[in-house]
Formats: structure tokens, sequence, C-alpha cells
């Protein structure tokens, strides 16, 4: 497995440290624009090989040449938040980014599966989606399993228990819009709504709604990092073992959930063919209009690009 990360900042390097512990791939390239800081951060991770115990041969460069023949490029290149911003405020800048990095990404590596961080993320994954021309299911987004880590964390600190007892549920767009989910949200297979009141689910479901702003307003200079490259991670994992992990994504609905030719956030199963199936659950009126309007914010952004 050759595994290619864009952009070596906060969650690039993040990503690429994270697959050279693990191991998932023989190689791991990491590519961005500023000279020298790839190398250098590339070499500095290889070199912790031998204390990881690891073999992944991690380089950095500046050439897309270094990247050809990858099996998944990670696309983490872009302007991040800082407070005040909304990650909309990002598309404009991050647009041409995500456009010239995925022009040379599939024409080096052209039959690799995409897996897209840049913000905003649904929009973003969208333009890499069309300008590689490569199917859907090949092409997806990361944020839910990020949005639902932090609704878990959450959850888990709230009631004091394990966070391995927890699981969330998180649909629609990387954004304010975003639909979190209580109904499908459990402790060890206890419905949310059984164990807390609708106050504190409101609470935390707001906590969850803000979690990429909590995060900026503390660090001021930049956006969250640690908990993102783990959840991108968790996807690489899912393809690189075949797991068939049944894990929320961002992918181009055709119908799905009554929405089509969008990218929004919904759970799919994710293995070797990348996305495998979309998993189409059954929502309230409530819930269906709330995925509706988190898809229509996406699209009404999409609708400002200029490819
Ligand atoms: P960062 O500023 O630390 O790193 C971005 C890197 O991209 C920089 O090293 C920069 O030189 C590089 N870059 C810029 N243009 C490039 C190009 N054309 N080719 C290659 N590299 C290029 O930012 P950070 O914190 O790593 O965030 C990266 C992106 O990920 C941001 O857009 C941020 O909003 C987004 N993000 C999305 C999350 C999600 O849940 N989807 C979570 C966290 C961050
Ligand atoms: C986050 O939610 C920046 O979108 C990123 O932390």
């Amino acid at each position: 497995m050759k595994i290619t990360v864009v952009g070596a900042g906060n969650v690039g390097a993040a990503v690429a440290q994270r697959l050279a512990d693990k191991e998932l791939g023989n190689e791991v390239v990491m590519v961005d624009v500023i000279e020298g800081m790839p190398q250098g951060k590339g070499l500095d991770m290889y070199e912790s090989g031998p204390v990881e115990g690891s073999d992944s041969r991690v380089i950095g460069t500046n050439s897309y040449e270094d990247t050809a023949n990858s099996d998944i490029v990670v696309i983490t290149a872009g302007i991040a938040r800082k407070p005040g911003m909304s990650r909309d405020d990002l598309q404009t800048t991050n647009a041409g980014i995500v456009k010239s990095v995925t022009e040379q990404v599939a024409a080096k590596s052209p039959k690799a599966y995409l897996i897209v961080v840049s913000n905003p993320l649904d929009v973003m994954t969208y333009v890499a989606m069309k300008v590689s021309g490569f199917e859907r299911s090949r092409v997806m987004g990361m944020a839910g399993i990020l949005d639902t880590a932090r609704f878990r964390t959450f959850i888990s600190m709230e009631l004091k228990v394990s966070i391995e007892d927890v699981t969330a549920f998180v649909l629609g767009g990387h954004g304010d819009s975003m639909v979190p989910l209580p109904r499908y949200s459990t402790v060890a297979g206890i419905p949310l709504p059984e164990l807390m009141d609708q106050a504190t689910i409101d609470r935390l479901v707001k906590r969850t709604r803000d979690g990429g702003i909590e995060i900026v307003n503390f660090l001021k200079t930049g956006s969250a990092y640690y908990a993102p490259s783990a959840a991108a991670v968790q996807m690489v994992e899912a393809i690189v073992k075949d797991k068939k992990r049944i894990l929320p994504c961002a992918v181009y609905l055709q119908g799905e959930y009554g929405i089509k030719d969008v990218v929004v956030g919904v759970p799919i199963k994710i293995g070797k063919n990348g996305m495998e199936e979309i998993i189409q659950i059954k929502l309230t009126p409530d819930e269906q209009a709330a995925l509706n309007k988190s898809a229509n914010d996406v699209k009404a952004n999409m609708a400002k690009l200029s490819l």
C-alpha cells in the first residue's frame, strides 16, 4: 500500500504520523507546496520507525512525481479557520487549492481512493470528485467520524461511562446545520433519550455542532487536528484492511434519503472498494427536514463554485 497525504500542515502531518505508527502503508508520502517542510517532517517521522517498530517508509516532497501510483490519497491542503471565521469562509481559497491538487493527484494516481479533509468539507469533496472524474465510490469526505467522536466524548463525559460503550450518529453537512441523531445514539445499546433529559441532550448536541469552533477559539491560530487525523486514518484503515466498517462519511448522493446531486454525510459501508454501500435508515419527519436543510445549505455553496 502506498498512501499519499497532500498538505503537511497540522492535519496532514498528524495523519502521516498515525499512518506510519499503525504501519498502514509501506510507503507514506507527504506532499506540500512549502519547500523543505514536508521533507523535514517526513524524515523526522521515518526516524521514529525504529522506536515505534514500524517499517513504513515516510517521505516528504514538493513533487507529485513521488506520489505516483498511490492507492489512497488523503487531501488536507488548504487554509484553516481562525476565530470569527466559518468553514464556508474558506471556500473560495480552498476550492482553488483542492482543484489544483486533485488534478495533479488524479494524473499520477488514476486508481486511487480519495479521502478529502479540506474545508468546507462537503463542497471540497464535490470539487475532488468533479475534477478527478472518479466514480463516487472512490471519493469520500471525512467529517462525520469527527463529529460523532465529539458527540461520543461529550456523552461519555456527561454520564461518566467508558467511551467504548458510547456510539453516536450524526448526519448531514459538516457545518452549523449538521444533524446529530440522539435516537440512534446509544450507551451499551440503550438509546440516549432513556439516559438523559431533553435539555441535557440539547446541550450536548449544541456543543457537538460548535465542536470545531470551540477548539479554534482555544488555539486562535488554526483548528483541530488530533481528532480529525484519527478520524481520517480510521477511513484509510477501513479501506486498507477491507473492514466493511459502517461509518458516517460525506459522499455524493444520487437519490438516497430523497436527496440528489449533493455531497452530504451519511452512514456508509467502507471497505476495499471504498464506499461500498450507503446505509439508509428511517428518519422522522423532523430529522428528514433537518437533513434536507443541511443538504440545501451545501447545495447553495456548491452553486457558488466555478470549476
Ligand atoms: P494547516 O494550515 O496546518 O495545513 C495546511 C497545509 O496545506 C499547509 O502546510 C499548506 O502549505 C498546505 N497547502 C496549501 N496549498 C497547498 C497546495 N496547493 N498543495 C499542497 N499543499 C498545500 O491546516 P490544517 O489544520 O492542517 O487544516 C487543513 C484543512 O483541513 C483546512 O481546510 C481545515 O479547515 C480542514 N479541516 C477539516 C476537518 C474536517 O473535519 N473535515 C477537520 C480539521 C481540519
Ligand atoms: C473541525 O470541525 C476544522 O472542521 C474542522 O474542527
